[in-house]
């Protein structure tokens, strides 16, 4: 998969070298480009930003500068994602399909957004273009929010982890893809034991354990 970002703040981004999104990158799997929209800028100031039409708060990116840093990234295998917290939710469903994709393009707004405009461009043209939240609370721009994209859609392309088991078993916890507690040695840690069942070698019984603290937390997290 390729994967290209287009932001204020290219430095943002020095966490994809890191752990399995590096990792990733160094077998193949994806490929990253980051593109720093300042440097498509028009005018001598380098500006990227302007006041809205019809007044109010903030500024508003400009849409030649947007139109400059895509045109040359988009074609008819990408998808592009523009960051704003007024998008579609995203969630694990939307993070497996996204796993598919061939070319990802991330549009990182900042301020209080990106003219409008720009989603119309590449919609009439025909390109897919997906508006996209990463929860309800407003972020100071869309760089963070597409880095959890990447993670969250990075691991399900396959080969990326390297147990693919973990997936199998996400998979499997369909509700809420919540999952039971986890314990390792020792075997008691500040005189809290590990369940007793753990031990036990029951391995039907253990299954059928998990699903019920599996099931637990998730009513206490409604
Ligand atoms: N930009 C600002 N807030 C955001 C959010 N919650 N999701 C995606 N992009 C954003």
């Amino acid at each position: 998969m390729k994967i290209d970002a287009v932001t204020i703040f290219p430095e943002y981004f020095a966490p994809l070298k890191l752990s399995l999104l590096g990792k990733a990158q160094g077998a193949g799997l994806v490929e990253f480009g980051i593109h720093d929209l300042r440097s498509f800028a028009t005018n001598v100031h380098n500006q990227v930003d302007d006041t809205p039409y019809g007044g109010g708060a903030g500024m508003v990116m400009m849409p030649e500068v947007w139109g400059k840093a895509l045109d040359p990234l988009m074609n008819s295998e990408s998808d592009l994602i523009i960051l704003t917290p007024a998008g579609k939710r995203f969630d694990q469903p939307m993070a497996q399909k996204f796993s598919t994709a061939a070319h990802l393009v991330y549009a990182c707004g900042r301020y209080e957004g990106i003219d409008d405009r720009v989603r119309q461009h590449y919609l009439s043209k025909n390109f897919r273009v997906h508006e996209v939240s990463i929860g309800d609370y407003v972020l100071g721009g869309g760089e963070v929010a597409s880095l959890v994209m990447i993670e969250a859609i990075t691991r399900l392309i396959p080969g990326v982890l390297g147990n693919p088991q973990s997936l199998a078993e996400e998979s499997h916890n369909e509700q809420g893809y919540l999952e039971y507690p986890n314990f390792t040695k020792p075997a008691t840690w500040r005189d809290i034991p590990v369940p007793e069942i753990l031990l036990s070698g029951n391995h039907g019984e253990i299954t059928k354990w998990r699903a019920a603290q599996a099931i637990e937390r998730a009513k206490n997290n409604l």
